[in-house]
This record gives C-alpha cells, structure tokens and sequence, in this order.
C-alpha cells in the first residue's frame, strides 16, 4: 500500500519534528535558566510586624534589596509576611514560600526552640533558610548545610549597656545615689524570656556593673516582652509600691526603656531614676539625645539586614559574600554592638 518514497518521506517528517520539538524545549530551558540568572524571589516571615526594632530592620531589608537590584542589575523580589507572634501560622508562611517556588526564605521565628517544621520543609524542597534575630538553637542550626543566621554578636549587649551604666556613676555617682548607701538600687525590664538576647542581657548588665566594682541591690525584675505599653505598665506598679527608691531602670531594649520614661513622666517624678536601653533604635537615640536615657546600645539593625539580603544573593547567584562581610563557621554573620551615649548620639542620628 505504502510506497517505499513515501515511508521515507513520513520518517524524514517525524525526524524534522522531533528535532524541532527537542530544540523549542532546549529553548525554554535556556530561557529558565537566564531568567534564574538575573532574579531571585525572597520570602520573609517577621515574629511581630510592631516590634520596632524588626520594623526598622524590615526597612533595611527592602533598601538593600533596591540598592543590589541597582548594583547587580537583577531584580530581587522580597515579601513579607507577619506571623503575629503564632508558630503555626509562620509555618504556614514557610509553607507557601516553598509551594510558590521562592529561592530563599527568611525567618525571624516566633519560637526560637520550635524551628524543626519549616527547616524539614525547606530542606525537602531544597530552599535556603537564613533565620534571623532570634537564634534558634545550635543543634537545629548544624542540621543541613543550607541553614544560616543573621544576628548580633549577643554578649556584647550586656556587656556594654553594664559600661554605661558604670561610666556614668564615675562621674555621677553621688546624683544618682538617693538614699545615700553607696549601693546602686535597681530594677529591671526584660524581654521575652526564651529570647537569647533577654537572658544573656539580664545576666552580663549586672556582672559588669558588679565586676567594676559598684554594689547593687535589685528592687525588681519583670518581663514586658520587648513591649512600651508593657513596660510602662509595670514602670507605673512600681512607682507606687516603691516611690522614690528605684535609683536605676536598666531595660533589655530601648522599647522597654522608653515604657518606663513614659511611667516616670507620667507620675510626674521630682527626682526621677536614669534610665538605660538597647537597640539604638529613632525613638530610642531620640530618648538619648533628649537626655531622658543615659544611654544605650546601637544593635545594628542595618548591617544585619545587609548582611541578609547579601547572603541570600550569594546563596541564589552562587557568588562569594563580599569581603567585609564574613560567614563564620559557614554559618553565621554575626554584627557587633556599638555604645552610644550623649557624645556620640548625634552620629547615628543622621
Ligand atoms: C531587640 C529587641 C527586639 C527583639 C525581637 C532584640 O534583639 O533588641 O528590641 O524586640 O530582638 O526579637
């Protein structure tokens, strides 16, 4: 039926279709693969999107992703999303992430103990998690090797909010002493209290100031979770159940600080205790410069937030970090802390 010219021509026929069909695929795979090459889809889910020191950190993110976008001639794509201080619904933020086929996701957790259901999500799909500000343990982090942290240098803190507090008694140690015993009268705004900086903050403040040798006696310690509202809260308890005692407030970050003044200038206090923070926060170097902290601890909200959105291109480019910023232990870039007081607020200030 069929003459041999025209099976000939019918298999030379399917032969031109298949290399035309394997040549359109190869194509489309090329066409993947520069579009990999000048893009990046980023996912981000904060703890608690009113958290004013995550919100200025958030804010860094996005102008360091303009400025690479500039710089490398890419286009980054960032989204956010708040968990509202809930697990399980950051969970499920890592979850789209992964579904909708982001390159890299970023995770500030709810719970820092409680990372192992998005890390085995991540590391199924095979998408990079840079956890950052809130440490998740050592044992979560060492599990695979696309696993990173952002964060501060944690020590420090303490350490430098206790050198505050001991330079300024050097010089003023016979204002602040109300009651004359040469013992310096505390109480205490802590974070949350699984939160490693709360913890390391609320032990190195104190050795400090006791290792310089100035004697302290702590009036009382509450947590008001990183919170103004909280925190003055319990500021304004305390003026009432112990007026005029308190000679210093030290808070584990200028949020709580500030809760605190607002207490004091609410009771309208003659001789009002000093009060010290951390972060560095606007508001927080605005308390500072105002004179109503002593002073507090710049917790580098920008170079942490360079420091992620740098990873996170060199995770998705397959590029070197550059050299200023450093990847210990292929892990973790940690940014250190800076003393600000009323010398130096003016600085970073601007
Ligand atoms: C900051 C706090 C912040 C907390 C959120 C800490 O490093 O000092 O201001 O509320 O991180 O996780």
């Amino acid at each position: 039926m069929f003459s041999k010219r025209n099976v000939l021509i019918a298999f030379m026929i399917i032969i031109a279709l298949g290399i035309l069909t394997l040549s359109l695929i190869y194509d489309n795979v090329d066409d993947v693969k520069e579009d990999k090459k000048t893009s990046v889809k980023i996912g981000v889910s904060i703890y608690n999107q009113y958290d004013t020191f995550i919100s200025s950190l958030v804010n860094h993110l996005t102008e360091h992703a303009k400025y690479l976008e500039q710089e490398k001639g890419i286009t980054i794509t960032l989204d956010m999303s708040n968990a509202g201080r809930n697990q399980i619904t950051q969970n499920y933020q890592v979850e789209n992430y992964i579904r909708e086929d982001y390159d890299i996701i970023c995770v500030n957790l709810v719970d820092r103990t409680d990372a192992s259901v998005a890390i085995d999500m991540a590391m199924k799909a095979d998408i990079p998690i840079i956890f950052f500000n809130r440490e998740l343990v050592e044992k979560d982090l060492q599990r695979w090797d696309k696993l990173f942290y952002v964060g501060a240098v944690a020590l420090e803190s303490g350490i430098m909010q206790g050198q505050i507090v001991v330079d300024y008694c050097k010089k003023h140690f016979m204002e602040i002493d109300k009651n004359v015993d040469r013992v310096l009268q505390y109480v205490i705004l802590e974070g949350e209290p699984t939160h490693q900086d709360a913890l390391i903050r609320t032990e190195y403040v104190i050795d400090t100031i006791t290792e310089a040798g100035i004697n302290v006696e702590k009036l009382g310690d509450e947590i008001a979770n990183w919170n103004r509202a909280q925190a003055e809260t319990k500021m304004s308890q305390w003026l009432k159940s112990i007026p005029n005692e308190i000679e210093i407030v030290i808070a584990n970050n200028d949020d709580m600080a500030l809760g605190a003044i607002d207490a004091i200038k609410k009771e309208n206090i003659m001789d009002p205790p000093i009060v010290v923070g951390i972060d560095g926060t606007k508001v927080g170097l605005e308390a500072v410069y105002n004179g109503d902290m002593i002073g507090t601890v710049y917790n580098d909200a920008k170079g942490q937030a360079e420091g992620i959105i740098e990873l996170a291109y060199s995770l998705a480019f397959d590029e070197e970090l550059p050299e200023e910023i450093e990847l210990i232990e292929g892990k973790y870039i940690r940014k250190p802390h800076i003393i600000v007081t009323p010398d130096n607020v003016e600085e970073y200030m601007k």
